[in-house]
């Protein structure tokens, strides 16, 4: 039973999409589980889906992505405002009116041959005062599966709709009509022409060329973060790309922190990890690994939802040992893109489990065996997961109102100098460390420079101009009764021997512990020269044995490196010109002053 809506804008809409894409078919989905079953059916008949073995993980699938159609693509990807210092240096630019002229050649015919699903969703809980709906139009009945898992797709959302309600509109193509009488391929798209453009202006989103993650599923980086970061500096609030993590005491008490860190640098496993040994009765919530919406509430605090229903986590070193609620997560009703495929028919990668199989058919299709000197995933494969199937996962990431935050995280991937944490000073140091966050490239990103500046883990996400966003930032801080604690934190930091040093994974909640715990006003610190530090004594050491000097090590504080450092934060600073607030320059000279009067390597007592 297809959804329906009396929305006159909305099918006025579609009815303008389907003339310009040309579908053979429109449906419209009511999200429900017959559904997702039917499109399943038929992406595998059509070999885009390979159904897993249903005793071993049922109602789950494998895709296999194009070779060429394996991440998000940064710089196919556009913010299309009418001055292009809108949307600042960091963002590709394009003028709007000439994107469109682009955008009608592309979708011109694009879906012939194929159906146009219309795919309304909620990111955030229905009716939440928070959440906001989308709209996608796409091709992809892969696209609507993954949407299906990641929002809450359906008739619900074209319900809070109604008559009238107002949505973001996203279009998106594979970029591949089907000639008459043509067979299609497995996973269809145009890697030539992509082109992920959005319009902050009038807040509408435009995808061609890719099927893959973030280029497709676009409530996720599109919506949730580059249009929805837009609105918030409209509107007072925030959209980061944060995960929402919840730590109970052995008391009961609860507080929760959102945290920010780059792709592939940590979100979900820390959003679900595993109390470490020595922490009995604790216990960690999941509300979100990837994107969060905060808010400014009545009562001061800051109240933030997960706009997301679901994980599109990277399955490469997401194992038992690492990760073991990632792992629960995942036993049934997922979507595996770009993994291996073991002889059983479940799906196998690397750090899943020590041992591999002995032998699979790798994410390309070809027959793997461990020693064949090639990757069985794809570095960047995906799971697509129900947030419900987490065992960690939190009632109140259902709940409308959202949940405060206490403490705010940042952190980057970097090998030297950062230590494990610090604590800013003030609000505005907070947001100086979260906007010269730096990281070692991801995914999406290879090819720049080795350390590449991140700000707030939003460098590709920014919907508009970083100098702006610091500022806006600046401006919801200063609104607050009491502003949240902001932490940097590394849990990258090598040693000379080229190994981590920090053991990381469940022992993270340490840190965490003792961050909510200066946010309750109840731990020590010391003052080195970046800011608070925790004196050796004050984590929660039960259970794990550090080498002698490592938390030392880890929290050194070299002003030699460090000045170095703040020169490359500089470099980005330079690049965000007279729109970065005047405050950061502030911020930064303080460090360096009082770096300067540091004699010798900064350590913690
Ligand atoms: P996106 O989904 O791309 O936004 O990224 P994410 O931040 O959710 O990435 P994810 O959690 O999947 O991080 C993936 C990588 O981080 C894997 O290689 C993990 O092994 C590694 N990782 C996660 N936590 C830790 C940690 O505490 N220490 C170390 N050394 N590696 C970690
Ligand atoms: C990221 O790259 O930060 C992701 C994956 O979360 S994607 O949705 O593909 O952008
Ligand atoms: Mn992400």
């Amino acid at each position: 039973m297809p959804g329906t809506t009396t929305h006159a804008r909305l099918l006025a809409w579609i009815d303008e999409l389907v003339a310009l894409c040309q579908p053979d078919r429109v449906h419209l989905c009511d999200g429900s589980a017959d559904e997702a079953a039917a499109l399943a059916d038929l992406l595998v008949a059509q070999g885009t889906l390979i159904r897993l073995n249903p005793a071993l993980r049922p109602n789950s699938f494998l895709a296999r992505s194009d070779v060429r159609d394996v991440a998000r693509v940064e710089d196919r990807t556009f913010i299309c405002t009418d001055d292009p210092a809108d949307a600042g240096p960091t963002n590709h630019h394009r003028d709007p009116a000439q994107m469109r002229v682009t955008l009608r050649g592309l979708f011109s015919g694009c879906m012939r041959g194929r159906t146009l699903y219309v795919v309304p969703f909620s990111m955030g809980p229905l009716g939440s005062p928070i959440a906001h709906i989308g709209v996608q139009l796409t091709d992809s009945a892969y696209a609507v599966l993954n949407m299906r898992i990641m929002t809450r797709m359906g008739q619900g959302a074209l319900d809070v709709l109604g008559d009238d309600g107002e949505f973001v509109p996203c279009v998106h193509s594979v970029g591949a009509p089907l000639a008459q009488g043509h067979a299609d391929v497995p996973w269809p798209c145009a890697p030539d022409q992509i082109t992920i453009a959005h319009f902050p202006a009038t807040r509408e989103i435009w995808s061609f060329g890719s099927g893959y993650g973030g280029n497709a599923l676009l409530g996720k980086k599109c919506f949730a973060l580059r249009i929805a970061s837009t609105m918030a500096r409209a509107e007072g609030w925030l959209a980061e790309h944060m995960l929402i993590v919840g730590v109970e005491r052995p008391d009961g008490q609860r507080q929760y922190a959102a945290a920010a860190f780059p792709s592939a640098c940590g979100k979900t496993n820390f959003a679900m990890m595993q109390p470490p040994a020595g922490f009995p009765g604790w216990k960690v919530w999941t509300v979100g690994d990837d994107i969060a919406w905060i808010k400014p509430a009545a009562d001061g605090s800051l109240r933030a939802i997960n706009p997301e229903n679901g994980f599109f986590g990277v399955a490469p070193g997401t194992g038992w040992d690492t990760n073991p609620n990632a792992m629960a997560a995942l036993y049934a009703n997922c979507i595996f893109t770009n993994v291996a495929l073991t002889p059983e028919g479940d799906v196998w990668w690397e750090g899943m489990s020590k041992d591999p199989p002995a032998t699979a058919i790798d994410w390309t299709g070809q027959p793997w065996t461990p020693g064949c000197g090639r990757k069985a995933a794809h570095p960047n494969a995906r799971f697509t997961a129900p947030l419900s199937q987490c065992p960690t996962v939190d009632p109140a990431s259902d709940d409308p109102a959202g949940v405060p935050i206490a403490a705010f995280l940042f952190g980057g991937r970097q090998s030297h100098t950062q230590p494990l944490v610090v604590q800013a000073q003030s609000w505005a140091e907070g947001v100086y460390w979260a906007a010269t966050m730096g990281s070692e490239a991801t995914a999406a990103a290879v090819g720049q420079a080795a350390v590449r500046r991140d700000p707030f883990a939003m460098l590709p996400f920014c919907g508009y101009h970083v100098g702006d966003y610091c500022d806006h930032w600046l401006t919801v801080g200063a609104g607050l009764q009491a502003p949240p604690p902001i932490f940097r934190v590394n849990w990258f930091r090598k040693g000379e021997d080229g190994r981590f040093l920090w053991p990381g994974f469940g022992d993270n909640l340490r840190v965490l512990a003792w961050a909510l715990d200066r946010a309750a006003g109840q731990a020590p610190a010391a003052e080195g020269p970046l800011g608070w530090q925790p004196p050796a004594d004050a984590l929660r050491w039960a259970g794990l044995e550090l080498p002698a000097g490592t938390f030392g090590a880890l929290q050194a504080v070299d002003p030699g490196p460090w000045m170095a450092e703040l020169d490359d934060q500089q470099a980005l600073f330079d690049k965000l010109g007279d729109r970065l607030p005047p405050e950061l320059h502030q911020a930064r000279d303080r460090l360096r002053a009082r770096l300067r009067r540091q004699r010798g390597v900064w350590q913690s007592p």
